[in-house]
């Protein structure tokens, strides 16, 4: 299996890690604009072989697609982050010609990819691959579900001390402070987790997933990595082995939860085809307002895109 990271800074590097130290693809291409940097990091990841055993192999190129040809799937992590003075518009904007050339670039070589999009504004960088990719929607889609999920779970392991291998949780909604967790469908070795902790301590930590981007970004004055680049591979190796497991990603809807023509963060099986079943929860009235606000947040967004489109 051959998988192409785009983007070798903090996410596309430390996922590209993950990759080859887990073996989830043999073969590992990494691509960066900034000449040599993803030479640089891919042949330091492949001098980590002879030590922790494994023999991925992960090579290089600066801007050169033709090395990622035929890959079978296509991680884009590249983009800027929000500046000081730069606003939302200005972020898409920019964030949208890198992510449309990318993936133009990237079905040249790679018609058949399956694409995972990391870059921010997450739901509408998705919308963006997918609109350059022009392939069926169940082949581009975006990570930040397993990533909000994650950081959610480590939270309730934390308060209350037990593993975060017993915590199961989905989430819902776009990757911003509108996200939905989801506490009634949430257990601890099968236990509600509303039998284990009281209802104020549970929104705080609803409330602190909520903000769990930010709260690194003010920790380290730039956007996490770790949790983030093991969430796509996570994505990665669920397609490349067929797992069919099932995960909060962002999918294009039509229909499903009355939503139509929107990416959104719910709950797919994720297999060799990509997006193989978008599950629909049977979600209360709550729960359901909080879905439809923060799907129009993110079509507001999307909105944004497609008037820069129509104006170009
Ligand atoms: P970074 O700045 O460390 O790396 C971005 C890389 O993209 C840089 O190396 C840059 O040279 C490269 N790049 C820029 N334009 C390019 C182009 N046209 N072709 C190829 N490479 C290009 O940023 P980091 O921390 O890795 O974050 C990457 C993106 O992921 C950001 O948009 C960030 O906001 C987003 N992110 C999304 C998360 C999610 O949950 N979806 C979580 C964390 C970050
Ligand atoms: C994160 O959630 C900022 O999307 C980035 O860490």
């Amino acid at each position: 299996m051959k998988v192409t990271v785009v983007g070798a800074g903090n996410v596309g590097a430390t996922c590209a890690n993950v990759l080859a130290q887990r073996e989830i693809a043999n073969q590992i291409v990494l691509v960066d604009i900034k000449e040599g940097i993803a030479e640089g990091k891919a042949l330091d990841i492949w001098q980590t072989a002879p030590i922790n055993l494994y023999d991925s192999r992960t090579v290089g190129s600066t801007n050169d697609y033709a090395k990622t040809a035929d890959s079978d799937v296509v991680v884009i992590t590249s983009g800027l982050p929000r500046k000081p003075g730069m606003s939302r518009d200005d972020l898409i904007a920019t964030n949208a010609g890198i992510v449309k050339s990318v993936t133009e670039n990237i079905v040249k070589y790679s018609p058949n990819a399956i694409i995972i999009v990391v870059s921010n504004p997450l739901d509408v960088m998705t919308y963006c691959a997918y609109l350059a990719a022009k392939t069926d929607p169940n082949k581009v889609f975006g990570m930040a579900g397993i990533l909000d999920t994650a950081r959610y779970r480590a939270f309730l392991a934390e308060a209350l001390d037990c593993s975060p291998k017993d915590i199961q949780a989905v989430l819902m909604g776009g990757h911003g402070d509108t996200m939905v967790p989801l506490p009634r469908y949430t257990t601890v070795g099968g236990i509600p987790v509303t039998e284990l902790i009281d209802a104020e301590r549970l929104d705080a930590i609803v409330d602190r997933t909520k903000k769990g981007g930010a709260e690194l970004v003010n920790l380290m004055g730039t956007s996490a990595w770790y949790a983030p680049g093991a969430a796509a591979a996570q994505m990665v190796e669920a397609i490349v082995r067929d797992q069919k497991r099932i995960f909060p990603v962002c999918a294009w809807l039509t229909g499903q939860y009355g939503l139509n023509n929107v990416y959104v963060g719910v709950p797919v099986k994720l297999g060799k085809n990509g997006i193989e079943q978008i599950i629909e929860l049977q979600l209360n009235a709550e729960e359901k307002a909080l879905l439809n606000a923060s799907a129009g947040a993110v079509k507001e967004l999307m909105d944004v895109l497609d008037n820069m489109n129509a104006t170009a």
